[in-house]
């Protein structure tokens, strides 16, 4: 069995009750608060199509959802995507999300062609480009980061970004962020700053900016496969997440 695959059922094993842990909420609302202060243009009226890789729940795309025109939210993993089409139809009033079951491994992928406000015209619709593409807690699961970059770089519109957060790869205490049963599709013990900066440019990026963007405290394991204990007898640790920010070259 893949790596792959075996992350994707631990995926869709915990899509369920993935809503239910609080850290997951603190690491989105904080990624959400950073993405915004780096992107100001945000905050203006809402004219931005993004494209969210690793969607998940929609912890972040919720959240982000109002600052946007439109939201197309791609995850590998069919349970995360039923939870998040469960929790959509829960929210009439959102209209401007589209969630996709998808690995993207091209740019111009029938599926992200369809624009979230406009979901009838499904026919002979030509590739889609994004103004912004975001991914939050996800780099550390991709086995090719250099291939997903270029995927990335082939969706975006000129003069369009990505705003990429996820925990950091600070030494070996890093490998602590996860528990030792949920190892299953961890390609990483998080990014290195360096090291994505470098593969940034050579996706072809500019202005390629990778910054500590907030810092969180997460109960782990005391010891190594001893399990996660929250309270009395249970361990805490800081774990610094990097922001990584790149331009595709031209005006929007
Ligand atoms: C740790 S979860 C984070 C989910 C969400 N962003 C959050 O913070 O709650 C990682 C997610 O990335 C998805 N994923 C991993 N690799 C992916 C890929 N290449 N394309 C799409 N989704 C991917 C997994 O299925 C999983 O739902």
């Amino acid at each position: 069995m893949t790596e792959k695959v075996k992350g994707n059922e631990r995926f869709n094993e915990e899509a369920a009750s993935w809503d239910s842990n609080p850290s997951v909420h603190e690491a989105s609302s904080l990624a959400l608060k950073s993405i915004l202060s780096h992107y100001p243009q945000l905050k203006e009226p809402n004219h931005l199509d993004v494209l969210e890789i690793g969607c998940g729940t929609g912890l972040l795309s919720f959240g982000i959802a109002s600052y946007v025109r439109s939201l197309t939210a791609v995850d590998q993993a069919e349970g995360v995507i039923d939870a998040f089409n469960i929790k959509l139809a829960a929210q009439p009033d959102i209209r401007n999300i589209l969630p996709v079951c998808a690995e993207l491994s091209d740019p111009n992928d029938e599926r992200i062609r369809v624009d979230p406000l406009s979901r009838d015209q499904l026919q002979n619709l030509t590739p889609r480009k994004f103004d912004l593409i975001l991914s939050h807690l996800v780099l550390h699961h991709i086995p090719s980061l250099e291939e997903t970059f270029e995927v990335m770089y082939g969706c975006l519109k000129k003069g369009g970004k990505v705003a990429l957060t996820d925990f950091e790869d600070f030494g070996p205490e890093a490998r602590r962020f996860h528990p030792e049963a949920k190892m299953d599709g961890v390609m990483r013990h998080g990014i290195r700053r360096e090291e994505v900066g470098k593969m940034l440019e050579g996706a072809e990026f500019v202005n390629v900016m990778v910054e500590t963007a907030f810092e969180m405290e997460k109960w782990v394991e005391a010891s190594p496969g001893a399990g996660v204990i929250k309270g009395e007898g249970g361990a805490k640790m800081k774990f610094p997440f990097l922001i990584c920010m790149g331009r595709k070259e031209g005006d929007c």
